[in-house]
């Protein structure tokens, strides 16, 4: 099966969550395929072999766009992302900004289904929350109700309100600090409130917050 059909002139990589054995062998021959190669310094650094010019995106994602725009149509552009495209990505501003027409998504191991599996959960029923760009509206007595609550944690300046929803949920739910998932230095831990704001956490840190009686 063609792995780009219509050979649309981007595609949307999901990189997994760090880990190179993470990577689909369908996101790697899509890289390898690569004559741009758009995303964040440290995907572009997980292919250090890759011969394909390098597009770096940093905060002013706009600024990014406007350099890929210069090659779009004219060679193949893969735009990298972390995790799994459908899971606050880059894709989205890629999408708005070229159409949808022209992009080609190819999925990756997200790091909530990494930090599910380690707990040994199924994550149908689970609320997904992102303190990555700003702080969700949600109310704390609401999330109560949920048996299993993933937060993609890893923005330091809004963790003070994971702690904050962490102590209002202590009694009733599990705290998991999951941190650089998949690399060597991977950790997961079950946590006080307490501990979880006394810690300086990763920028790879996914919180979970689980219903006690659901894990061990
Ligand atoms: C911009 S979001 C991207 C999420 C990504 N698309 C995914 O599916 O995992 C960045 C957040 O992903 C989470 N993250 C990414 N890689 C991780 C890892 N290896 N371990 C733990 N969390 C990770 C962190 O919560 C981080 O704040």
């Amino acid at each position: 099966m063609a792995l780009n059909p219509g050979s649309r002139p981007i595609a949307i990589v999901g990189c997994g969550p760090g880990a190179l054995d993470y990577l689909t062998s369908a996101a790697r021959q899509t890289i390898d395929a690569a004559e741009v190669l758009v995303g964040a310094p440290r995907l572009l650094d997980l292919f250090p072999a890759a011969t394909a010019e390098r597009v770096p995106v940093s905060a002013c994602v706009s600024a990014a766009l406007d350099r890929m725009a210069e090659h779009v149509g004219l060679r193949p552009v893969v735009v990298l992302v972390s995790g799994d495209p459908g899971v606050c990505s880059l894709s989205q501003p890629v999408i708005r900004r070229f159409g949808l027409d022209c992009c080609w998504i190819v999925p990756g191991v997200s790091s909530l289904q990494v930090a599910f599996a380690r707990l040994g959960l199924d994550w149908l029923d689970a609320r997904l929350l992102s303190t990555h760009a700003y702080v969700p509206e949600v109310d704390a007595a609401a999330l109560g109700q949920e048996n299993k609550i993933a937060i993609l944690a890893g923005n330091s300046a809004n963790m003070p309100w994971v702690v904050s929803l962490a102590g209002a949920l202590e009694k009733t739910h599990r705290i998991y600090l999951c941190e650089d998932l998949t690399l060597p230095e991977e950790k997961v831990l079950c946590v006080s409130a307490h501990e979880l704001g006394e810690r300086s956490v990763a920028s790879r840190t996914v919180v979970m917050l689980v219903a006690k009686g659901m894990t061990k």
